[in-house]
């Protein structure tokens, strides 16, 4: 077993940067042979001939699973397991040691163009799913990439604007989903993001790489670059960075070499990036070779089971879907016949072969389909091909119209500047609805948009970017084949003015103010009480369900045990996600007034009942505490709420948790408030208080702190600055006695 110890510097050096575009280098004489790390994040990128990051040349072809905006709306970590499973067999054929993904950063705007590649707008939901795919990818012998670390919300000059977060929404809201990979699951890289956090690279950033994501998660695994992040080589590893990709032609090995040379750079740095290095060759060594062939036919079943699955019905006025089987449809818009399946960028992957909604209609409904395209991606010939699409609507009994966001515009590399669809699809629904009002919209689209038309259209259905397959599931939906089941991972809202970042994103001058705080996504519309045009978890199904009462209580690792019963009272069999919001009834800092907490994806059959139980972890419960730098449960009674969305509550329970003690020593910068809620000496100085206002009878006697409205005045007055106001009722050597006793 090759270590640091038998190598030289400058091949310690070589180590941990790449050879080229995707393999690390080799040292044959050491018996170090090279590995392959390629994209990511739904499918496997392996690009044969020509190499790029920006998904220009073609790869091997690949199963494309739906990408992780669409997977998110799953609510099923054991479903993204799946997926991974299939990923890692897919990167294990074709020899690649670790696939780049998954991606999981929180979607703080709707704008950002590559929210098709991230869950969710909630840390706990982006966490469960990427740490599903983690185990999966991982359970083949493969490795996985979780990124991209960290607060790496936008494109917007993604290379150096510096996303300027307080700690505590950092922890609570952009850390908490890669901590609870991190923790689950173990990935066995972490790659670090292009852009700053409060000034410095996150290639740089020893607090972010060694001091949080090692010290205080206990990741042992390797941080790569993202392709390109790595300004500084020499601190990018001081600071815990291990593997810089793609190449540099050996230019920042010397700067390594020279470092070391120089004193500049303790050696045992370098030491522990090549033997992360070698322990992670060496993992990848273990996995056996597997021979293939891919079987492509079910890879590709599976991303059809996944795409119907994410596809989420967001409304169906007088049970238009699913359709009747003796109807007449026209097919509209050519998204239909051209699908767009996935985003732009270093995801794009080449497909095992592609569905197409068209088709897959007209394998079921045969001539009983018709089709217009209604428009073209670029707006060409816009008023003869609404013309015709409205001839053929006004002719047959109901319209599927397939709108959605063309490649252009959203894409990894740039954000959108506005949220809505395309003028010419725009009109087109107008102009169809005017002469059938039984039209329905499905939507591919990596992110949402906004539906101005959403009253005026009896359904709609979300159908994001669904991979290869999902053309045929979204006619899975449509006709009934299967029921859907998949929920908003992220809020719709009216208008881009509504949502939390507007105003501040995507930033100037290198800089993004995070100015809405921890309040991101549905906390924000909640804290607000703003109406949105859908909320966060929603999502129907053509049958229906009824919750009954929940209970909660804490067990004894401290985690509340959530359990109710899920009846299926309607015709068909069906997936209901079940959700648990929690917050707490008091709390000393701002907080949402719900936050999804535990989520379960549970099949009944019609007419059944489930009898059900969430956990949500005492973990999740806590706020990050500045003063003590670390997360802290509030004690005291906490509303626990199940929900068919965020804002579908079915039922309400209270439970009692006990909280974690935060001793802050007293000192004469302590509020009179801050000394009545110390352990110690805070019942103490209530009972003097109490015998002094009863010993004046209300008088000024006993000092202002005799005096109860003037004590609520004073609630924040630094006990050391008392002693210098006369007639304050407490003097400079009492001060000094209640801090001694206080913290003795
Ligand atoms: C992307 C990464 C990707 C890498 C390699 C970068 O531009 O941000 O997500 O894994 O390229 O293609």
């Amino acid at each position: 077993m090759t270590t640091p110890e038998n190598l030289s510097l400058e091949q310690k050096a070589s180590l941990t940067s790449g050879a080229d575009f995707w393999t690390t280098k080799a040292i044959d004489s050491a018996g170090v042979p090279s590995l392959m790390l390629t994209d990511g994040p739904h499918g496997l990128r392996k690009q044969a001939e020509a190499s790029d990051h920006l998904g220009l040349n073609a790869s091997v072809p690949a199963t494309c699973f739906p990408p992780a905006a669409a997977l998110g709306s799953t609510f099923d970590p054991e479903l993204a397991e799946r997926v991974g499973v299939a990923l890692g067999i897919e990167s294990a054929i074709e020899d690649v040691a670790v696939i780049l993904g998954p991606g999981i950063n929180i979607k703080r705007s709707p704008l950002c163009g590559r929210n098709f590649e991230y869950v969710s707008e909630d840390p706990l939901l982006s966490g469960g799913i990427g740490a599903g795919l983690v185990r999966g990818i991982q359970s083949q012998g493969v490795g996985s990439s979780l990124k991209h670390f960290a607060a790496n919300n936008q494109e917007d000059d993604r290379m150096r604007s510096s996303s300027d977060v307080d700690p505590r929404t950092l922890r609570e809201i952009y850390l908490r989903g890669f901590e609870r990979v991190v923790k689950d699951a173990q990935p066995w890289t972490v790659m670090c993001s292009y852009n700053r956090i409060n000034g410095v690279y996150a290639s740089e950033d020893p607090w972010l790489l060694t001091q949080v994501l090692r010290d205080e998660w206990g990741f042992d695994g390797l941080v790569v670059s993202d392709w390109g992040a790595v300004e500084d080589r020499v601190a990018a590893l001081a600071a815990g960075l291990d593997l810089e990709m793609p190449y540099s032609g050996g230019e920042t090995d010397a700067e390594i070499v020279a470092a070391v040379r120089g004193g500049r750079l303790a050696e045992d740095v370098l030491d522990t990036a090549a033997q992360r290095v070698l322990d992670l060759v060496a993992k990848a060594q273990e996995r056996p070779p597997v021979p293939g062939p891919l079987d492509v036919d079910a890879h590709h079943a599976l991303a059809r089971e996944v795409a119907g699955r994410s596809i989420v019905l967001l409304k169906n006025e007088g049970a238009l879907l699913p359709l009747a089987s003796e109807v007449s449809v026209a097919v509209i818009g050519e998204f239909a016949r051209t699908p767009r399946y996935q985003g732009g960028g270093s995801s794009h992957i080449n497909p095992t072969r592609i569905d197409t909604a068209l088709d897959a209609f007209r394998d079921v409904a045969g001539n009983r389909v018709a089709f217009a395209p209604g428009f073209t991606f670029n707006g060409a010939d816009a008023e003869a091909l609404r013309d015709e699409a409205v001839v053929l609507a006004a002719q047959r009994d109901v319209v599927v119209l397939f709108l959605g966001l063309p490649d252009a515009e959203e894409s990894e590399g740039f954000d959108r500047a506005h949220l809505d669809l395309p003028a010419v699809q725009r009109e087109l629904v107008d102009a169809v609805v005017a002469v059938n009002p039984r039209t329905i919209v499905v939507l591919s689209n990596g992110a949402v948009v906004t539906l101005p038309f959403a009253e005026k259209v009896p359904a709609i259905v979300e159908a994001w970017l669904l991979g290869q397959a999902g053309g045929s599931a979204t006619v899975d939906v449509l006709t009934g084949a299967v029921n859907p089941s998949g929920r908003l991972a992220e809020t719709i809202p009216h208008r881009l003015e509504d949502t939390p970042a507007f105003g501040s994103f995507p930033g100037s001058f290198g800089h993004v103010r995070y100015s809405e705080g921890i309040f991101v996504g549905y906390r924000w519309y909640d804290a607000r009480r703003m109406e949105v045009a859908f909320p966060f978890g929603h999502g129907l199904s053509y049958t229906t369900f009824s919750y009954g009462e929940p209970t909660a209580a804490v067990n004894a690792d401290g985690d509340i045990v959530v359990s109710l019963a899920v009846a299926n009272t309607g015709s068909r069999d069906g997936r209901e996600i079940v959700q648990v919001y929690v917050a707490p009834e008091a709390s000393a800092v701002e907080r949402a007034p719900r936050e999804l907490k535990a989520f379960v994806s549970v099949e009944v059959p019609a007419g059944s009942m489930r009898e059900v139980e969430l956990v949500v972890r005492r973990e999740d419960l806590a706020y990050w505490d500045i003063r003590v730098d670390r997360f802290v449960v509030e004690g005291g009674s906490y509303r626990v709420e199940v929900a068919a969305s965020s804002r579908d509550i079915r039922g309400t329970a209270f439970v009692e948790v006990g909280g974690d003690e935060v001793r802050l020593p007293l000192t004469a910068h302590s509020s009179i408030t801050e000394v009545l809620a110390h352990p110690v000496v805070g019942p103490v100085v209530a009972q003097q208080l109490a015998a002094m206002r009863e010993q004046a009878d209300g008088a000024m006697d006993a000092g202002i702190m005799g005096d109860e409205a003037i004590m609520k005045m004073m609630a924040s007055f630094p006990i050391g600055r008392m002693a210098g106001f006369p007639g304050m009722g407490i003097d400079r050597a009492q001060v000094d006695q209640l801090i001694a006793a206080a913290n003795a």
